[in-house]
């Protein structure tokens, strides 16, 4: 198969370390979109197959999901669009992109919409990595970019996270002098800790210089200490921020999303896409940053849960990563992955651990009931 890429796109391959060989199979991948292995929170959890035969009755603690859903100002909107929906809708993106833009204080073609983050995640590695240009991850950190790195032949560098669970951006910035992408995300999936604005600037600006710093603020909303990296969007650093409307503002299944960052590197990420954007997530995100403290309300309804699920446990004599995102890291003293097998026979369905921390469980922070159910399933379980 004959490969379309442009002369500066095949300068740029060959500069990453791919050959010649390689861009009919990145051709097709970059227009069929097929071959990649999508992994999101939801694959991550269980794997898809597994999540379908989860009873109905099964409470859901496992891909950091919002149970409250949309909210009620998203639902009227998407309900309102619907009947509409034979047509082509365009201008539900365009929207989006501009009340975005405004919503977080940068110029209109700084944003780009996805649906959801992890397309536009895949879409930096694959743009900005290759056999020559490493990725830089935290670990324990989200799994999803490794992925696409390993499709391209990118090597993972893996920086272990510091004691207090930040980053340690100097490691990262020293990782790799051909890194190609630094992924540093904030408020940190696993552990929901925080890497201060200090520190994600001083990565900013120890950086290899052709690196871009992939900044994943998929929890940004649930944290009150987390500072968004859009100031350094706006004062066009080498930095590309993701957005979600997956977490907080509950709409996982509807699928919207952004990443914000100088047009020049939106522009590497936007080849070969086609289509709209579906137009319910769209015009369900508009009414969410449009919905009057929204995020305040939502950040204190899951942090008061949080804490009390902590307190719970603590008490208990388990230690607990300290979160300020919609999932905790529990210290069950035994390998992870049985505690998850265990609480399955409960039915409660909980995230899974990860190899720097095997004897933690990852648990998403569901509602009242559902964690008082996860309480009494965990104490049976434990025998506590
Ligand atoms: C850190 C992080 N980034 C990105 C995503 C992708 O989510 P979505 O594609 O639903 O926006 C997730 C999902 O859980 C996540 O945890």
């Amino acid at each position: 198969m004959k490969d379309r890429f442009r002369p500066e796109q095949r300068r740029d391959l060959l500069r990453r370390g791919f050959s010649r060989r390689d861009f009919a199979r990145l051709a097709a991948l970059m227009t069929a979109g097929a071959a990649l292995p999508f992994y999101n929170e939801a694959a991550l959890a269980q794997g898809l197959s597994a999540d379908r035969r989860m009873p109905a009755d099964a409470i859901k603690l496992n891909a950091n999901e919002n149970p409250m859903g949309p909210c009620p100002e998203a639902v009227e909107a998407i309900q309102k669009l619907v009947p509409l929906g034979g047509r082509y809708l365009y201008n539900e993106t365009f929207a989006f992109m501009d009340v975005m833009a405004e919503s977080v204080g940068l110029p209109r073609d700084h944003v780009m919409a996805f649906a959801g983050s992890s397309d536009p995640l895949h879409r930096v590695v694959l743009a900005f990595t290759g056999p020559r240009k490493s990725f830089v991850v935290a670990d324990p950190g989200y799994e999803a970019g490794q992925r696409a790195a390993e499709f391209v032949g990118a090597r993972t560098i893996k920086v272990p996270l510091r004691k207090d669970w930040s980053h340690d951006v100097r490691a990262m910035a020293a990782a790799d002098p051909e890194a190609g992408v630094i992924y540093v995300c904030n408020p940190n999936n696993p552990t929901g800790s925080v890497t201060t604005r200090e520190e994600i600037e001083y990565l900013v600006e120890n950086k290899p210089k052709d690196a871009v710093i992939l900044l994943d603020e998929a929890y940004i909303h649930l944290s009150t200490t987390a500072e968004p990296g859009t100031p350094m969007v706006a004062s066009d650093k080498d930095v590309i921020v993701l957005r979600t409307f997956s977490k907080l503002y509950g709409m996982a299944g509807l699928r919207a999303g952004a990443a914000l960052g100088r047009p020049d590197l939106l522009l590497k990420i936007r080849g070969y896409a086609a289509g709209a954007l579906p137009a319910t997530g769209m015009v369900g995100a508009i009414a969410s940053l449009r919905a009057k403290g929204l995020v305040e309300s939502r950040r204190k309804i899951i942090t008061e849960i949080r804490e009390e699920t902590v307190g719970w446990l603590k008490k208990k004599g388990f230690d607990v990563i300290p979160s300020e995102a919609n999932m905790i890291m529990i210290d069950v003293h035994r390998p992870g992955r049985e505690v998850n097998q265990a609480l399955k026979q409960h039915k409660i369905y909980v995230g899974r651990s990860w190899a720097a921390l095997p004897n933690h469980i990852r648990v998403t922070i569901g509602t009242h009931d559902e964690m008082a159910r996860f309480r009494s399933a965990f104490g049976r379980v434990m025998n506590v």
